[in-house]
């Protein structure tokens, strides 16, 4: 049985005490979700700490949105993945579309942050996806497939255990447009087999999460299908009610 997981990306959203205010409101109403659901939140690197106090004693788990790719030193502006773990973190998002986008983040960064992860103990949440223009070239299967082979191929069988994958279609995030549920499960059933061919069964027990304009009206439909085991969530995580609304989703 695969892990089931709602996984909250804040991105560059809410002050500190607006964000211990969501956390809050998310450990509040969490009882009324099947304790299968594994929720994750990760917000901004400035209120991680106060986060992480606000879920303490509740089963809520902590992520940072990215990490840097070297593990100390003279990086200006970075943080390090043994800072957001020291932090209470035990996932980090890596390789996110907006990363890729506007940070030019590459295959080379991602394998170096990947390994810093590992280092650290954290699971990386391994994001990837299509832009518009790729999947109406119906090139979507080999964009995944090489963003696949050239970060998650160089894992080692152990560390391939602790990994999170998520599709996320860069048209569908923050669009409003969601890729339906068969379009969904049509890439996460490839997704796996692409993993499968390297990492044998394995793959069948390695979550991989839909993300992209993900709301409580479209995720049951989403999560019903075979190989989409739950949600990388961006703006419905900005209101607890939603996002736990979204864990609501998994019928199974
Ligand atoms: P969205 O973002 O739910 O706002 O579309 C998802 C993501 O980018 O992780």
């Amino acid at each position: 049985m695969r892990k089931k997981i709602v996984a909250g990306n804040w991105k560059m959203n809410t002050l500190p005490a607006e964000g211990v205010e969501l956390a809050k409101g998310v450990v509040a109403g969490r009882g009324e979700v099947c304790s299968c659901v594994n929720f994750i939140v990760c917000p901004p690197f400035t209120h991680l700490s106060e986060v992480a106090a606000a879920l303490k004693g509740s089963d809520i788990e902590l992520g940072a949105q990215n990490c840097a790719a070297e593990a100390k030193g003279a990086y200006t502006g970075e943080v390090a993945a043994s800072m957001i773990a020291a932090l209470g973190c035990k996932y980090v998002i890596l390789g996110h579309s907006e990363r890729r986008q506007y940070y030019g983040e590459t295959s080379e960064t991602l394998n170096k942050k990947m390994a810093q992860a590992y280092e650290n103990s954290l699971t990386p949440i391994y994001c990837v996806g299509e832009n518009l223009a790729e999947r109406e070239a119906e090139k979507h299967f080999d964009v995944v497939k090489a963003q696949i082979e050239e970060v998650v191929y160089n894992l080692t069988a152990e560390q391939f255990k602790n990994l999170v994958i998520a599709y996320e279609p860069v048209w569908a995030i923050g669009t409003g447009k969601t890729a339906t549920a068969d379009q969904a499960q049509e890439i996460h059933a490839y997704i796996r087999k692409v993993l499968a061919a390297k990492f044998g069964a394995a793959a069948e027990e390695c979550p991989i999460l839909y993300g992209g304009s993900c709301k409580p009206s479209n995720a049951a439909e989403i999560f019903a299908k075979q190989d989409v085991d739950g949600g990388l969530i961006g703006g419905a995580a900005l209101k607890a009610e939603d996002f736990l609304a979204i864990g609501k989703g998994f019928a199974k």
